[in-house]
């Protein structure tokens, strides 16, 4: 991410935190791989990423503006391959703009013999799971709501529920994933 020195003038010192700092977002994914080249192969598939550096030791892909958004590191011969449920770090979603990006993408991968491991609505998300060849999941996504609108959706107000339930609103109605307040 590219920052301006001229706009870093005139910042507090170090420690005076006036307002919260936060990641101004997530840089790069790292990924120690058993299987280096294929990894390198799945992802750079994945998202038509090209090879911003490479040597035997580790890969840098990228596919925007940032330098790399992915690493794979050779773990090969080093690393022991993952074997079934393990703590820690579970997945990563990448988003896509609109339903089409992601459906294009499924159908390109697809024809290219990737296929996820799971699809699902969640409500907030149409997601769909592929597994790279370390068998981590990766999540590719498009977001179903606006952000207030998924706010809302995760927000179940069970005070708001009685009052329908008691009103006599259909049971489907109060189940239903559609924000509240949204237009049907
Ligand atoms: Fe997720």
């Amino acid at each position: 991410m590219k920052s301006s020195r001229e706009q870093q003038k005139g910042a507090p010192k170090a420690g005076n935190e006036e307002r919260p700092r936060r990641p101004a977002q997530i840089a790069h994914v790292v990924i120690k791989s058993a299987r280096y080249t294929d990894s390198v192969d799945w992802y750079s598939r994945l998202f038509q990423a090209e090879i911003a550096w490479s040597n035997p030791r580790i890969t840098f892909l990228a596919y925007d503006e940032e330098h790399h958004r992915i690493a794979i590191i050779n773990g090969e011969g080093s690393a022991a391959p993952k074997v079934g449920e393990v703590a820690g770090f579970d997945h990563i979603a990448f988003a896509y703009e609109e339903l089409s990006d992601l459906l294009s993408v499924y159908v390109r991968l697809k024809n290219e013999g990737i296929e996820p491991v799971r699809s699902i609505n969640h409500g907030m998300t149409t997601s769909l799971y592929y597994l790279d060849p370390d068998g981590n999941r990766v999540e590719l996504q498009v977001d179903n709501f606006e952000k207030a609108e998924a706010a809302a959706y995760m927000d179940t107000d069970p005070d708001d529920l009685v009052r329908r339930f008691d009103a006599g609103e259909p049971v489907a109605e109060l189940l239903s994933p559609r924000p509240r307040g949204a237009v049907s």
